[in-house]
C-alpha cells in the first residue's frame, strides 16, 4: 500500500514487511498535537489491515522521537476552548497511544531515536518493544512545566521500571539516556544512533520469520497475565493458546511438531519451524 502523502503530520512506509510509522513534526520535536493523534488512530487502523505490512517500529523524523504532547495545542488552546472539548481531544490521544497500540495485533517497535518526552512514554511503553539511541534522551518533564504525569505514563513507569526510579524520575524531572533506558528496563537495548536502524531491522527480521497469529496470542497473553490471578491466568492463557490455534490458517503447531518430531529438519529449542 503506498500511503505518501495521506496524513501531514504523520508519515507511513512499508518496505520488506515492515511498517515505517514516523512521527513527522520535526520542527516541534515532533510533539504531539491534536492532528497528530487523530492521523494515529487512522494510521494504526490502516496498518492493521494492510498485509504487506507485518512488523510495526514506531519513531520520528528528525532529531526527536517525541518532546510528548504539544504543550500549545494540546494544552493551551484546549484550555482555552470549550470544557467538553477536553474530552474529545483527551480521549484521540489515548485511542492510539495505548488502547490501540498495546494490544495491536502486530508487533510493535519503538525506535527511539531522540528526544523522549513525558506523554511519548505511553506509546514508548505500549509498544511490544523498544530499541533506544545511546545519544536520546528521556524525561518525565511534566514536573518542570506544573503538572504531575497525565494519560498511561505513571503507569508506564509503574510497569517497566521499579518503583524508586518511577518516583525519581516522576518527582525531579532528571533527565536520562538511552544506556540508563535500557539498565531499567524502559527499552530493550541502546545502540549508537548510527547503529539503530540496522538493529531494529534484525529485530523485526526476526519477528517476520514468526507465525504472526501465534506472536499475537503470545503477546496478548502475556499483557493481560499481569492484570489477572494464576487461577484466572490458567485458563485466559490455555484459551489463548486455543484460539491461536483454531485460527491460525498455517497450522504452525502441526508443521512445528513435524519438522521436529517426524522430519527431524529444526531443533525449536534453537530455531522456528520453516514457514
Ligand atoms: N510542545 C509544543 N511545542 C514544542 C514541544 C512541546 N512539547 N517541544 C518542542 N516544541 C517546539 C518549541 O516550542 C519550538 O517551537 P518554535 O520553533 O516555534 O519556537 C520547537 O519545537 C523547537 O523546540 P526547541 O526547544 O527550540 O528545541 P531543542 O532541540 O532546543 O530542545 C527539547 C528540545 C525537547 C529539550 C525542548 O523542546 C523541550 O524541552 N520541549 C518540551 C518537553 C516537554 O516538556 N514535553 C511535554 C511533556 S507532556
Amino acid at each position: 500500500m503506498n500511503y505518501e502523502g495521506r496524513w501531514k503530520a504523520v508519515k507511513v512506509e512499508v518496505a520488506e514487511g515492515i511498517a515505517w510509522i514516523k512521527f513527522n513534526r520535526p520542527e516541534k520535536r515532533n510533539a504531539m498535537n491534536p492532528t497528530l493523534n487523530r492521523e494515529m488512530i487512522e494510521v494504526l487502523e490502516a496498518v492493521e489491515l494492510d498485509a504487506e505490512a507485518q512488523v510495526v517500529v514506531l519513531t520520528g523524523e528528525g532529531d526527536a522521537w517525541t518532546a510528548g504532547m504539544d504543550l500549545k495545542e494540546y494544552f493551551r488552546e484546549v484550555d482555552a476552548g470549550p470544557e467538553i472539548l477536553q474530552e474529545k481531544i483527551r480521549r484521540d490521544a489515548s485511542r492510539w497511544q495505548w488502547q490501540l497500540l498495546r494490544m495491536y495485533s502486530k508487533p510493535t517497535i519503538a525506535m527511539v531515536n531522540g528526544w523522549c518526552f513525558g506523554g511519548g512514554f505511553s506509546p514508548l511503553v505500549a509498544c511490544d518493544l523498544a530499541i533506544a539511541a545511546d545519544e536520546a534522551v528521556f524525561g518525565l518533564s511534566e514536573i518542570n512545566w506544573g503538572i504531575p504525569p497525565g494519560n498511561l505514563v505513571s503507569k508506564a513507569m509503574a510497569d517497566t521500571v521499579g518503583h524508586r526510579r518511577a518516583l525519581h524520575y516522576i518527582m525531579t524531572g532528571d533527565t536520562f539516556t538511552g544506556p540508563q533506558a535500557a539498565e531499567m528496563g524502559l527499552v530493550n537495548k541502546s545502540v549508537p544512533r548510527a547503529q539503530l536502524r540496522e538493529e531494529t531491522v534484525a529485530l523485526a527480521a526476526k519477528l517476520l520469520n514468526k507465525n504472526p497469529v501465534v506472536l499475537r496470542n503470545a503477546k496478548i497473553g502475556f499483557k493481560r497475565s499481569r492484570e489477572l490471578t494464576w487461577e484466572q491466568n490458567e485458563d485466559y492463557l490455555y484459551a489463548k493458546l486455543d484460539q491461536a490455534q483454531l485460527r491460525d490458517p498455517e497450522h504452525g503447531r502441526e508443521q512445528g511438531l513435524k519438522q521436529f518430531l517426524d522430519d527431524k529438519s529444526i531443533k525449536p529449542g534453537l530455531q522456528a519451524y520453516k514457514r
